[in-house]
This record gives structure tokens, C-alpha cells and sequence, in this order.
């Protein structure tokens, strides 16, 4: 049993800034996840339950539907696609730009990925490029929302609609954005949320899924638990099931007391993380909208929360931005190598990708969190501007 007096949580005091590097992405963790953690292990109950429930619960209320909590955003996606029970090898169509996580959930569940293009505006499916690729196997769209964007999902949703489609959104970016008013996850099919830690909340690791359909539900808290049957309702009051039956494949994909314990502090301070992220995103588009030689990526901040800050160099100047962000301690990224261009998933490819190849030689992602002050961003728009205004 932990004592109040053995609390120290000095390292937890302020913010943590290195003045001599600015970071990409980051967690923003305070005393109050810390102390919430502690209250688990005082607890000590670690594993899944009353934390779990908890945060389930207050998930709920923010969509507006039920939540089902994981321990990755990665295994949302496995459990949702296995959840449609789809015959073994069945298409998914999905954007070649992406995390390779969307690629790995899908063959995960014994499916084939398609991969797509994107739209050159928002980097988010192209929805003519994906009914082109189109077969007798393709099940499933997975429209994945590049920066938290959510592209054209109307378009998405009616391709799916006429061609009697799944679709499980990759919202692992678009924690709390809105599409015409709605917020991500609250309407739709089936919609999957990742919880990392540099995610727009984080519980360390984790993830959710959140489905106008309660039977792939009620399959996704079984399969979390084992394919234990009913088991969630047990562990939520404190105990499991002994004596069971499995009927089906499980996982142990559930989410620990502990990270829902810190997903409960996050949600909390979900409105500030939002401000902070379309201010400072909002910075880096009127810096740098009129630049020469730079392209952003279309997004609508009075809709959406952005996660990254992604931004297209154009004429093979991104290498020198980067390197010369770089010298100055200014961390970048990248988002993403082409899947189709993967050994494990050249398969996948169909014909050609023009725009995701482009954007593969261009694309390049600035620092966005919500620790960064203004004029960090300020700092990096002068680098940016240096570096493109300079020949
Ligand atoms: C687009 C995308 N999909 C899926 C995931 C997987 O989420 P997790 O890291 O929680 O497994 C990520 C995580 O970075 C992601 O960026």
C-alpha cells in the first residue's frame, strides 16, 4: 500500500521545456495524471475495471453513443474489422497514406488491404480512386482522417452506401474534430480512436470504438477479454468469470485501470489540449499560407482538432527545410511512406498513385502539441520562410 507521504511527484511539477529542442510531438501530462495514477495503485487494482468503466462512460457522453475501450487504437481496428465477420481474405479499401497500422490491423483480421490514393487538398481517400479499385471481394472502406480531417466522408459513406459497404473509420487522429457539425465518432458506422501518447488525449496507450451497431459491439468487448463471454460486465464490478464458454477468437486487447485513470484527467482537459491546437495551428497557416514553393493541407479548424501539422515542400527543397529545422533543434516527421511501397504489403498495390507518391517526396510534418507556445511556432514559420524565401 502506498503512504500519502511517500507521494513525490517533483517530477511531475510544470511543464518540462528544454529551451534547446523543440519537440514534434509530445504527451502533456500534468500533476493531476499523476495523482490519478497513484489512486490506482493505492487501489491496487491495476487491471480493467471501475477506472474502465468510468472512462467508457464519460466517452459515451462525448460521442453521444457507446464507447468500447482497448489498449491500442491498433487492436480497435483488428477487433472492428474481425467484428463484421467478413469472409477470409475480403477487400478493405484504404488510403496508401497512412500509419502502417491501419495496413497491419486489416491483415490482422485476415483481410486484404486495397491501397488507395488520396486527395491532393486534404491527403484523405480519394473516394473516385477507391470505387475504381473496387472488386466482388471489397467489403470495407477504411477512410482514414489525415490530421484529425475528415476529406470528402459524404462521398465515402455514399460510395459504401451504393455498393453495400462497411466503413471503419481510422479516427486516430481526429480525437474531437466535427464533420458538418457532428463530432467524429458520434454518426457513421463504425469509427476507431487511438489514445497514444502524443494522440489529441492520451492514456498512455490506448484506444476506442464506437459503432451505430451494438451486436459488432458487444463481439468487440467479448474479443478484448479473451472471447471470455460477458466478461466486461464482471470485471467492471470487481469480478470475472470462472467458469465460461469461448465461442469465438479473443485477444487480450483491454484497456488497464491505470491508462483509463489517465484517459479520465485527459478527456477533462480536452477543451484546453482543442484551443491550444487550432491556435497554434492557426498560426502556422496564416504564416505560412502565402509562402512560395509551400502547399498546406486543407484544414478546417473551426471543424477540426488538429493532431499534426503536416505541410507539402514543393521543388526537392523539403530535405533542406528539415536539415535546416533540424540545426536548430526543431524535431520534424513524416506522414507517411506509402504502404504500398512496403515488402509485407506490395500486394496491395493496384496501378498507380499519383498524388501519394508526390506527396511522399514533399510532404513534411511541423511541431504541433499543445505545450508549444506561440511563439515557438512563430520561430518555426521564420526558419521556413528563411529556408524558402532564400533563392
Ligand atoms: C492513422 C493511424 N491509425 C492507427 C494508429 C494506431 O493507433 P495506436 O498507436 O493507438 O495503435 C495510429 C497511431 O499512430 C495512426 O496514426
Amino acid at each position: 500500500m502506498f503512504s500519502t507521504n511517500s507521494r513525490d511527484l517533483r517530477f511531475l511539477h510544470g511543464v518540462k521545456r528544454d529551451e534547446h529542442r523543440m519537440r514534434l510531438s509530445k504527451s502533456c501530462i500534468g500533476r493531476e495524471e499523476g495523482e490519478a495514477v497513484l489512486g490506482v495503485l493505492e487501489r491496487e487494482f491495476l487491471g480493467m475495471g471501475e477506472d474502465v468503466r468510468q472512462f467508457e462512460n464519460l466517452l459515451a457522453e462525448f460521442f453521444g453513443r457507446e464507447a468500447v475501450c482497448v489498449n491500442t487504437g491498433t487492436a480497435g481496428l483488428h477487433l472492428a474489422i474481425e467484428a463484421c465477420g467478413f469472409d477470409p481474405g475480403s477487400e478493405i479499401l484504404v488510403p496508401s497514406l497512412t500509419y502502417v497500422a491501419s495496413f497491419q490491423a486489416i491483415t490482422a483480421a485476415g483481410m486484404t488491404p486495397v491501397a488507395c490514393d488520396v486527395l491532393g487538398s486534404t491527403l484523405t481517400l480519394d473516394p473516385v480512386d477507391a470505387e475504381r479499385r473496387l472488386t466482388k471481394q471489397t467489403k470495407a472502406i477504411m477512410p482514414v482522417h489525415y490530421a484529425g480531417g475528415l476529406g470528402d466522408l459524404t462521398a465515402l459513406y455514399s460510395l459504401a452506401e451504393r455498393c453495400n459497404l462497411r466503413v471503419i473509420e481510422d479516427a486516430a487522429h481526429a480525437f474531437g474534430s466535427t464533420y458538418r457539425g457532428s463530432r467524429v465518432g458520434s454518426f457513421g458506422d463504425t469509427a476507431v480512436f487511438s489514445f497514444d501518447g502524443i494522440k489529441n488525449i492520451t492514456s498512455g496507450e490506448g484506444g476506442c470504438v464506437v459503432s451505430s451497431d451494438a451486436g459488432l459491439l458487444e463481439r468487440i468487448k467479448d474479443a478484448r477479454l479473451l472471447g471470455v463471454e460477458k466478461d466486461t460486465d464482471k470485471r467492471f464490478s470487481g469480478k470475472r468469470s470462472w467458469r465460461f464458454d469461448v465461442h469465438h477468437q479473443g485477444y487480450r486487447y483491454h484497456m488497464s485501470n491505470i491508462m483509463a485513470a489517465i484517459g479520465i484527467v485527459q478527456l477533462g482537459r480536452f477543451p484546453q489540449f482543442a484551443e491550444a491546437r487550432r491556435r497554434l495551428a492557426g498560426i502556422y497557416q496564416r504564416r505560412l499560407s502565402s509562402l512560395k514553393g509551400l502547399l498546406l493541407v486543407e484544414l478546417d479548424l473551426a471543424a477540426v482538432v488538429p493532431h499534426i501539422f503536416p505541410v507539402r515542400i514543393l521543388d526537392s527543397r523539403r530535405e533542406q527545410v528539415a536539415d535546416r529545422l533540424s540545426a536548430e533543434g526543431i524535431q520534424t516527421g513524416f506522414h507517411y511512406q506509402p504502404n504500398h511501397l512496403l515488402t509485407y504489403f506490395s500486394d496491395a498495390r493496384r496501378g498507380e498513385y499519383p498524388v501519394t507518391d508526390a506527396v511522399f517526396g514533399e510532404e513534411l510534418t511541423l511541431p504541433l502539441h499543445p505545450d508549444l507556445r506561440d511563439e515557438d511556432v512563430d520561430r518555426v514559420c521564420d526558419i521556413v520562410a528563411e529556408v524558402l524565401d532564400g533563392e
